[in-house]
């Protein structure tokens, strides 16, 4: 049997895609390279397709039955909340009607096995010390509505015909397992610092006038090959009986913008003096999760911490296209 990794040579799907070859899973990355690279996937069979395109359920069919597929990973989706404020229907068409069309051939196929790449975007502004999955999920843009849209719809799914799914709601994803396999978008904090770093320009922090104790705003950071992890271990839970379980992946512990980029000087030995620009709307002070259900369940915990999240993301990105010059 195999295991599809649908968004595999993506920077998370990529990580997991490895750790699945290594522990000898046969691995079907199904992926239309928007924003992932062929060469990601490694030794695995690469599928191009588009799960929102027209004869998409069809195609995913077809490699469901050749390839005698019994579990799908989901990572593929647009994730730029900006642009999912500029084009909803768009993004509503690949986050939502890629899953229509995946489920409706997983359902067509007998494949009955799913993981989710949910976020932490589904909770919008939350006004609490640290998020559980019972916090009421209030997203404030249309990426993250997709994303609770993508758990609900699993959720009618298994009551319908038994899907058997866990959701996983990512927090701050950084850092790189192999240098090979960082994090080629420049959205997130870490990747965005050292593209500032590489143009000879200043990182840039957006309001330190938050109610923090620098000011600026706190995260919760997750290393992504401890997230990759996680899947593995929700996949191995979907045997037991539990099912439809809904996972934040984080540490519960936070970290400010100024200290993670005072985390990137030490790392990087380089001078790091930000400017401070205006708050970005729609960016809450914190988000810090609670790790407390995937450590009961699924007896999963992260095992980096915030220097080796970003010595890695800074080897990784040393290791790629565009180096940051350093002396
Ligand atoms: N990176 C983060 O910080 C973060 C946080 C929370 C949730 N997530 C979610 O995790 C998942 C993976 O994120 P990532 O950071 O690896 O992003 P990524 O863009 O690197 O990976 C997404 C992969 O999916 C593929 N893809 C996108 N649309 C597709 C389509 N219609 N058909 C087939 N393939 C398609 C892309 O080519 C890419 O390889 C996404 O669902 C994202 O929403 C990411």
């Amino acid at each position: 049997m195999s295991i599809m990794v649908i968004g595999g040579a993506g920077y998370i799907g990529a990580h997991v895609v490895r750790l699945l070859t290594e522990r000898g899973e046969d691995v079907v990355v199904v992926d239309d390279l928007s924003t992932g690279v062929e060469d990601r996937v490694g030794g695995a069979t690469l599928v191009e397709l588009d799960v929102a395109g027209t004869d998409a359920q069809e195609r995913l069919e077809l490699v469901m039955r050749q390839r005698g597929v019994d579990s799908v990973i989901h990572f593929a989706a647009k994730k730029q909340v900006g642009e999912s404020v500029e084009r909803p229907t768009w993004y509503y068409r690949q986050n939502v009607g890629g899953l229509v069309n995946l489920l409706s051939a997983m359902e067509n196929t007998g494949v009955v096995r799913m993981i989710f790449s949910s976020s932490a975007a589904v909770y919008g502004m939350p006004d609490v010390e640290l998020v559980t999955e019972e916090t009421d999920p209030r997203p404030i843009n249309p990426y993250g509505q997709t994303k609770l849209i993508g758990e609900w719809l699993m959720a009618d799914c298994g009551q319908s015909w038994g899907l058997r799914w866990s959701a996983l709601r990512y927090f701050n994803v950084a850092g790189a397992g192999w240098p090979e396999l960082g994090d080629p978008a420049v959205l997130n904090l870490v990747p965005m610092v050292l593209d500032r770093l590489a143009r000879g320009e200043r990182p840039r922090i957006f309001g330190d006038d938050y109610e923090t104790p620098d000011g600026t705003c706190i995260r919760d950071y997750i290393h992504v090959l401890d997230l990759a992890h996680a899947h593995l271990a929700a996949l191995d839970q979907l045997d037991g009986e539990a099912s439809g379980r809904i996972f934040n992946v984080g540490t519960g512990t936070g970290a400010s913008v100024r200290e993670v980029i005072d985390e990137i000087g030490r790392a990087s030995g380089l001078d790091v003096a930000a400017d401070v620009e205006p708050r970005r709307p729609g960016d809450p002070p914190r988000l810090v999760a609670s790790p407390e259900r995937i450590a009961d369940e699924l007896a999963w915990k992260a095992e980096h911490g915030l220097p080796e999240i970003v010595a890695s993301a800074w080897a990784a990105w040393q290791a790629g296209p565009r180096p940051v010059r350093v002396g």
